[in-house]
């Protein structure tokens, strides 16, 4: 667990993390060190508030809060199924909404429908493993890739890909659709078991204060 006086947070680069400082600052926590975007320092720290934040990549969010580096992360879902880490998830943010999808060219309609042998292209290989194998009980070969996985299909790499589907355009440029919703998804607050107990009255007013702050 991180060290005891301080509450950390682990949050992932990017517009997850400009959305969780907002909503951070308006329930009175700031890191005014955070906002110097030139800055190549990589952990901020509030010493009145005793608070720490870091930033990370988002797969490794969930990883810092499994092993009690941070004891609080601020991630999407997608990475919270993918990564599948020993943590609790406490708090729906309610932004970063978007949904996991199987996409693809119109055509494929007819391979899922019959439940063929498909090759699947996915960032997130668990999810559409989970998905696949263990929902819809069709047998399929997957192949990870790391980014910009709607040229699966264009490039005929994969029949299908399973991804994130937010406002349709990259799907919509590329001549693919949505043929299946996997799971909705959002940023999560994710917390450290032990932390749970250890830093609960902390955690427990921070949730509390999240949530009238998200119903207002
Ligand atoms: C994500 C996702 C889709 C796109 C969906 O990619 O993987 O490609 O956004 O958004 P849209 O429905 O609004 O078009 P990201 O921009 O994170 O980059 P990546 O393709 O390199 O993963």
């Amino acid at each position: 667990m991180s060290e005891d006086r301080y509450l950390t947070f682990a949050l992932c680069k990017g517009r997850l993390a400009d959305k969780t400082l907002e909503l951070f600052s308006q329930i009175g926590l700031e890191c005014r060190e955070m906002n110097d975007k030139s800055s190549r320092k990589l952990i901020f720290v509030n010493e009145e508030q005793k608070l720490r934040f870091f930033l990370s990549k988002g797969p490794d969010v969930p990883t810092y809060v499994e092993y009690g580096a941070a004891d609080i992360g601020i991630v999407g879902r997608d990475t919270i199924l993918e990564e599948n880490r020993n943590v609790y998830e406490v708090l729906d943010l309610g932004f970063g909404k978007c949904r996991m999808c199987v996409c693809g060219p119109e055509s494929a309609l007819e391979l899922l429908k019959h439940r063929k042998r498909i090759r699947v292209a996915s960032k997130y290989p668990n999810i559409a493993r989970e998905y696949f194998h263990n929902k819809k009980h069709q047998t399929v070969d997957i192949i990870k890739l790391n980014g910009s996985v709607e040229l699966g299909p264009l490039v005929e790499l994969s029949d299908v890909i399973v991804d994130i589907v937010e406002t349709g355009s990259t799907l919509r440029e590329n001549g693919l659709m949505v043929l299946e919703e996997v799971c909705p998804l959002s940023a999560r607050m994710i917390v450290n078991p032990v932390s749970m107990q250890m830093k609960a009255d902390r955690i427990k007013e921070l949730v509390s204060k999240i949530r009238s702050c998200l119903k207002a």
